[in-house]
This record gives structure tokens, sequence and C-alpha cells, in this order.
């Protein structure tokens, strides 16, 4: 169970509490390789390391397999992580215009150059440093239009040395809309079986939900992503499920408890400021559901400060 690469979400703040209530591990949201091989301090501040993150994923995009390659040793020697997923599914234009992101789930040329390349430094590195090789994985989407492409995106990744795929089986064009179609998913699980892992993205909102995604598609992991914004509980109640068959509902205080949390973690990274405005949609998909949900959206709206946060509790 992992929680998924989400860009303005999964910061060490929001993974640091992901972790503590049971993912078994997180990803960072997706790093420019560009911005990397410039040293620009804004992109590897994002991939700073919680402290009871033990494994750390990191999500790459870029387009030039050569620049991806050196964005990759970056990685390796500065920040150890347990895996380098490249990105294959961005549909914002901004990064498909560039070649980058969903653009490769269709040009699976490009998208094979740079498994390889990336692949090739992360053995170059091992031999150079004596640590293990580090997994290169790939994150697709189903397609573009109407075409789906994830099946030869995902050869070209499997034949260029790609460790594990993941696929969020929604179009680029459909964005974060629509249903994700799980039959492509069972397609790809059952393709690589035996081979490489798959795992699945996509509408995970529940413990039922993902239960239901790792049964019918025979799928190796679930992502959650914005199942997890908010719940980040999501990860123990989905274990309890799958273990026990039922879970409880979690209690209004140890949901605000994690948002204060995440919230003081976010302050430690970005300063108070910065960090209360940014926390404002994060804490309000913490109260989706409570009776006094609207109330306490209201006060978080306004909230410049931590001490602004406090008057939660005064409602309660
Ligand atoms: C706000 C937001 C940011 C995202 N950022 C990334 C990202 O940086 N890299 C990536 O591969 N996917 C990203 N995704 C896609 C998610 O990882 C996931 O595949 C997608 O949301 C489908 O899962 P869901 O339907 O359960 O939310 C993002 C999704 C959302 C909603």
């Amino acid at each position: 169970m992992f929680l998924a690469p989400l860009a303005g979400f999964s910061d060490r703040a929001f993974r640091s509490v992901c972790v503590q209530f049971g993912a078994n591990f997180s990803y960072t949201e997706m790093v420019s390789s560009e911005g990397l091989i410039r040293d620009s301090q804004k992109t590897r501040r994002l991939l700073l390391r919680a402290p009871n993150e033990q494994f750390l994923a990191i999500q790459l995009f870029g387009s030039n397999p050569e620049t991806m390659a050196e964005a990759t040793k970056i990685l390796l020697r500065d920040f150890a992580p347990s895996l380098i997923d490249i990105n294959a599914g961005c549909p914002v234009k901004k990064v498909t215009k560039t070649g980058s992101g969903a653009a490769l789930t269709r040009d699976f040329i490009t998208l094979g150059k740079i498994v390889a390349a990336t692949v090739k430094a992360t053995e170059e590195f091992s031999a150079e440093s004596g640590c293990p090789k580090v997994p290169i994985t790939v994150k697709i989407r189903s397609g573009w239009g109407k075409t789906p492409t994830f099946m030869e995106a995902a050869k070209a990744s499997f034949e260029s040395g790609a460790a594990a795929i993941t696929l969020h089986p929604r179009s680029c064009e459909q964005g974060y809309s629509g249903k994700a179609n799980v039959d492509f998913t069972t397609q790809l699980a059952a393709e690589y079986s035996g081979k490489i892992p798959v795992f699945a993205s996509g509408d995970v909102f529940s413990p039922e939900d993902a239960g239901r995604i790792l049964t019918t598609t025979h799928c190796d992991a679930v992502m959650f992503a914005r199942g997890a914004t908010g719940n980040p509980f999501i990860f123990e109640n989905t274990r309890r499920f799958l273990t026990e068959g039922s879970y409880e509902s979690i209690p209004l205080k140890r949901k605000l408890d994690a948002a204060f949390s995440e919230l003081q973690l976010l302050i430690e990274d970005k300063g108070e400021d910065c960090a209360c405005r940014e926390m404002r949609k994060r804490f309000c998909a913490y109260t989706k559901g409570m009776e006094e949900g609207a109330r306490l959206r209201k006060i978080i709206c306004e909230s410049k400060t931590m001490e602004d946060y406090r008057r939660i509790w005064k409602i309660l």
C-alpha cells in the first residue's frame, strides 16, 4: 500500500503522516530532471526525507534520456531513494508539450530510451559506490484520446529494464475525471504476471476499493492518491480490512490531531505563513463528513497562523 505521487500534497509533511498511519512507502511528487541538474534548491527541497521514512520513492520527470540519467545519479548520490519512478502520466499541458509526462505513454521510443538510460545510471552508480542497485519503475496512463497505448508503453519500459509498472488507467485527456478503467489494469497485470510487479492506481477511495482492485486485477500493490488526502488512516484501515474483514471509523479528535501534526511538520519546512496558507485545502480535506465541517472550514480558510487554526478546538 503506497502513497501515490501527488504534486502539491506528497511533501514530507504528508508523507510522514501517511507512513505513521501504515503506508508501506510513499512517493515524492514529481521532480524535474532539469531542475536537479541545474541544482535548483526549490527542486531539492521537495526531496527532503521525513525521519520516519525508511523507504522513499522519488518520482522524476523529463524527456531527455541523458538529462534523466544525470538527474538519476544526483538522486542516488544525494538522496538515497529506495526506488526512482519515471513519470509517464502527468497530463498538464506545460509538461506534455515538452514531451514529458503523459506524452511518454504514446512516445514509447523515447520512454524506452529514458528507462534504458536511467537503468544504466543506477548500474554505474552501484558499481562505483558498492551500493545495491536501485530499481527504476515507470508510472503510465492508459493512453491518449480513445487509443489505449499502455501495453506498448509497458512493453518498452519492461524491455528497457523497468523493475515495476504502475498504471493509472485514465487517458491523458480524461485528466482525473471519469472512471478509471480497471480492465486495463487487469490486462496489464496478466501480461506481466511472473515478470515484474504491476501496481494499480485510480479510484482508490476506500479500503473496499483497494480490496476489490487487488482481488479483481491481481496486481501486486495499490496506490492511494486523492483517497489519502485528509485521510491518511486509509492505510491502517485497509490493512485491517484486508486482514480482519472490517475496520472502524476514525474519531474526530484523531483526525484533527493528524491534521495538526501535518501542519506542524509543514511549518518546520516552509515557515508558518506559507505552511498555514498551503495547509488550508489539506486541512479542509480532513473535515470532510464532519458534522461541524462547514463551520470548521470557515475557520480554516481564514487561518494565517497555527494559533488561528487552534480556534477549531473552541467550537467542538
Ligand atoms: C493533485 C494531484 C497531483 C498529482 N500529482 C502526480 C504526480 O506528481 N505524479 C504522478 O505520477 N501522478 C500524480 N497524480 C496522479 C495520482 O498519483 C494518481 O495516479 C491519480 O490521482 C489516480 O488515483 P485516484 O483516482 O485514486 O486519485 C496526481 C493527482 C492529483 C489529483
